[in-house]
């Protein structure tokens, strides 16, 4: 069940309501910040793979995963939790240390980010891919929407070269889902394929998650 919380106002200049303000308000009101705080999770977002993970039940022990976009490393914290062997994050920023974890600062879209991850895990190919990959915006809906869907397909290019047979991907998506094109080929390749939104994924946000189990195929392994 989701935390409760007592309503905090934020105090501003007379009547301004700047983006700023709001998003304060929104932290100091939200019961998710406050039960991460509390139990040590890196940040809110952890809620919603722990979410989603109690429907799914397919974090197993020891498994390997990949997070893509794992800063500040909540997911990250919630597989190590779960038993995973080795988890390795990978994000633009840099993460503090955790155990059980490895983090590598780069650009997941580089042409060299499979290979350097394969030998991070010492040429075994991994269970899971996760992503809660979020591009930096500009503001301009159009523009960020066409950000947020490419960034999706570039994550699922790299789970279908890495990905044991057998192995699941789960990826945050935007608006009405995974788009077709894109949703035909997750389904070629995976034996289910579903969109969950998780209750710690604000009901105002159209970010959703594209759950992909038991990859069919791995060509480099063919
Ligand atoms: C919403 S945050 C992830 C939160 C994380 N799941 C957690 O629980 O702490 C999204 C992350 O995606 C990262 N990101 C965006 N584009 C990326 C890229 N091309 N390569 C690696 N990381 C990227 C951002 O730097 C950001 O840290």
């Amino acid at each position: 069940m989701a935390p409760r919380n007592k309503h905090t106002r934020v105090k501003t200049a007379r009547g301004r309501k700047s983006s700023s303000t709001r998003w304060l308000q929104r932290q100091l009101n939200d019961p998710y910040v406050k039960e991460a705080k509390r139990l040590g999770y890196r940040s809110r977002a952890a809620f919603k793979l722990i979410e989603m993970e109690e429907k799914l039940n397919i974090i197993k022990k020891d498994m390997l995963v990949v997070d893509l976009g794992a800063a500040p490393g909540g997911w990250t914290q919630v597989a190590v939790e779960k038993g995973a062997k080795h988890v390795i994050g990978i994000d633009l920023l840099e993460i503090e240390d955790m155990e059980g974890a490895e983090f590598i600062q780069m650009d997941f879209t580089d042409n060299e980010a499979p290979e350097k991850l394969l030998e991070m895990l010492g040429g075994e190919k991994p269970d899971m891919v996760i992503s809660d990959l979020s591009p930096y915006t500009t503001g301009h809906k159009k523009t960020d929407h066409l950000k947020i869907m490419a960034l999706v397909e570039m994550a699922y290019d790299f789970a279908a070269q890495v990905l044991k047979p057998g192995g699941h991907f789960i990826a945050k998506v935007f608006q009405g889902g995974a788009q077709s094109d894109l949703l035909k080929m997750v389904k070629a390749d995976f034996e289910t394929v579903k969109h969950m939104k998780p209750p710690a994924s604000r009901k105002g946000s159209p970010e959703q998650y594209l759950v992909a189990l038991d990859f069919r195929k791995n060509v480099e392994t063919e």
